[in-house]
């Protein structure tokens, strides 16, 4: 797990610039020159003619007049690859999220493309919606639909006092429609889809909680025929990158239930993927849960303090031994995402209600106190 490309996403910008993607072997149709604009569409139709691009092309001035010439108090967030900003889009009166990429050259241009044509062919209820772009000069925007709750890691981790914490109910609803959306993208897309970049960060919530897998700029496509996988540049964040992907950069969709597993682990107990601010053998969550898993009689330790004992204790066993397959250290023990899904909509449809079934007594078991809740 310790791979230098493998990046963290964590705190800072810098940080992730830093350490986040690298450059992949890139193919021959997705060599874009530079300095040119970028053409979308045409690039959509060389691959095979299978390329509806759905989405809209704006210039650079309508996005500009939508965030207040993206003004500070418009900003929804910041990632690795710039800023996300809420707009509202001056022809429909639509509220948007508009995503203005850093100008740094090849990386970010070629999963621009990648994530435009990704999200223009495929759609599902637990997808984030591509509304359309801009590529105008050097300048490369993407324009989502808004997600009103924002991303999940915004709701599991370092939580401002006045922000309600995620219940029961809520979070095993939220896991259970982002294993659908990868399940759409394993089986249902041909060839099928490899994320690669699946993190709290990347599932966004719309204002029922639904959740929305978002960000495509890494994802690639599935190994077809009798290939088992696909062999690239080991690209991801830290803390979720499947170890056998990140040893000898064999992707396979395997690497998005190690990495499922991982969201699905922070979801259930409200730690972090890495989170330094914890005792060393806590810095990584899977290596904290591992020795935990062997015991039942620990898994009520694993629970987030913040449920305050709120949850179906067999619920909770379930989603633990659901999360411990997914993040076995050998892919070809880990399940396909579609059993995942089977799984998590029963555990989903299990409604906890605190009113009437037992709460849990509450853990004595994390170590170290959470820092900043
Ligand atoms: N469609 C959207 N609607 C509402 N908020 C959004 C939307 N897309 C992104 N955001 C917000 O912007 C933040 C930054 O998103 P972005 O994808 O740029 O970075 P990230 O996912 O945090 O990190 P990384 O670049 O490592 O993937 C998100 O955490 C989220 O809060
Ligand atoms: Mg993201």
């Amino acid at each position: 797990m310790g791979c230098l490309l493998c990046s963290g996403k964590s705190k800072k910008k810098a940080k992730k610039q830093q350490n986040k993607k690298s450059i992949d072997q890139i193919p021959s149709r997705e060599k874009l020159k530079l300095n040119q604009s970028l053409d979308v569409k045409s690039e959509a139709s060389k691959d095979g003619g299978c390329g509806h691009i759905a989405a809209h092309t704006f210039t650079f001035r309508e996005l500009a007049t939508a965030t207040k010439n993206f003004r500070a108090d418009c900003l929804l967030g910041e990632g690795g690859f710039g800023r996300v900003y809420k707009g509202r889009l001056e022809s429909t009166h639509q509220v948007v999220a508009i995503k203005q990429l850093d100008r740094n050259g090849l990386q970010g241009n070629r999963e621009f493309l990648v994530e435009v044509l990704m999200l223009s062919l495929l759609h599902h209820p637990n997808l984030v919606n591509l509304i359309g772009y801009c590529a105008d000069g050097d300048q490369r925007l993407l324009v989502y639909e808004y997600m009103s709750l924002g991303s999940l890691e915004d709701h599991l981790h370092d939580l401002p006092p006045d922000k309600n914490r995620l219940d029961w109910n809520t979070r095993m609803k939220i896991a259970s429609g982002a294993a659908k959306g990868l399940e759409y993208l394993h089986d249902k897309a041909n060839p099928p889809v490899i994320y690669r970049d699946l993190k709290c960060s990347n599932i966004l919530l719309d204002e029922a909680y639904r959740p929305k897998l978002s960000d495509f700029g890494l994802a690639k496509l599935g190994p077809v025929g009798d290939n088992t996988h696909v062999s690239t540049r080991v690209m991801g964040t830290y803390g979720y990158c499947a170890p056998e992907y990140a040893m000898t950069g064999q992707l396979t969709l395997k690497s998005d239930v190690y990495s499922f597993g991982v969201v699905l682990l922070e979801i259930i107990t409200g730690r972090k993927a890495i989170d330094d601010s914890r005792a060393a053998e806590e810095h990584n969550l899977v290596a904290w849960a591992r020795p935990l898993f062997k015991d039942r009689r620990k898994f009520s330790q694993m629970a987030d303090p913040m449920l305050q004992g709120q949850y179906p204790a067999r619920g909770l066993y379930q989603a633990l031994a659901v999360a411990a397959m997914c993040v076995q250290e050998q892919p070809n023990m880990r399940p396909l995402i579609a059993d995942v899904v089977t799984a998590l909509t029963y555990l989903a449809s299990q409604k906890y209600n605190p009113e009437t079934m037992p709460v849990q007594r509450p853990s004595s078991a994390s170590s170290t106190p959470r820092m900043r809740r």
